[in-house]
């Protein structure tokens, strides 16, 4: 059975493992073997952890068979040239074998439907210009770039934008 909540810190762990997983699989070829294989489930989740205490963020998982399989986290934009209304999906990964079966569009629809009903009236995400799958996902989701740019870690990462239709009361 799936199911999706919101996430809590004893879900860290699992989160950090689920997001290391993605990276591995998204960022082959993407990023150098040696920052991939280097990371560390135990020191995502601690950084995650102390993140959370000191700053707020939405976070869904999604459960199968009682275990978290993918998830996302999403929050007020970060970027300079929003207004306090445009919210943000900062990280969404579903572990590698559950791609492709609609948990990253259900994830996707959560946070956009809590946008929405916190009167927001546009979603972003910034994705590696590399990687395909991600944006074909959110070209599918009817996010479209709009030509900014920036850098992570070396690499160029584009921003897709989408205008969020207001929550029915
Ligand atoms: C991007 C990601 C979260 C999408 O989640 P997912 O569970 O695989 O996506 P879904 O199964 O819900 O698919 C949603 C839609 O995309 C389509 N889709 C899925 N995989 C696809 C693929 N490889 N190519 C094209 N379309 C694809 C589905 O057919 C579906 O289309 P629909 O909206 O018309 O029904 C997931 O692939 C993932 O974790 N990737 C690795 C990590 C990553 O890159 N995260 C993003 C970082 S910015």
């Amino acid at each position: 059975m799936r199911l999706y909540r919101k996430a809590t810190p004893e879900d860290d762990f699992e989160i950090a493992r689920i997001s290391i997983e993605g990276w591995k699989h998204a960022y082959e070829g993407i990023m150098p073997d040696d920052t991939l294989n280097a990371l560390d489930a135990d020191k995502r989740a601690e950084e995650r952890g102390g993140y959370i205490k000191e700053n707020p963020l939405s976070s869904v998982v999604c459960l199968e068979a009682g275990k978290p399989v993918g998830f996302i986290d999403y929050e007020k934009c970060r970027d300079s040239d929003c207004d306090n209304r445009v919210g943000e999906v900062w990280a969404i990964y579903v572990l590698p074998e559950r791609i492709g079966k609609g948990i990253g569009k259900e994830l996707f629809s959560k946070a956009l439907t809590d946008f929405s009903r916190q009167g927001f009236h546009e979603a972003r995400v910034w994705v590696l210009s590399e990687n395909k799958l991600a944006r074909d996902f959110y070209e599918r989701q009817g996010f479209t770039t709009d030509g900014a740019q920036k850098e992570y870690q070396g690499l160029l990462e584009v921003r897709y934008r989408k205008a969020i239709e207001p929550a029915e009361v």
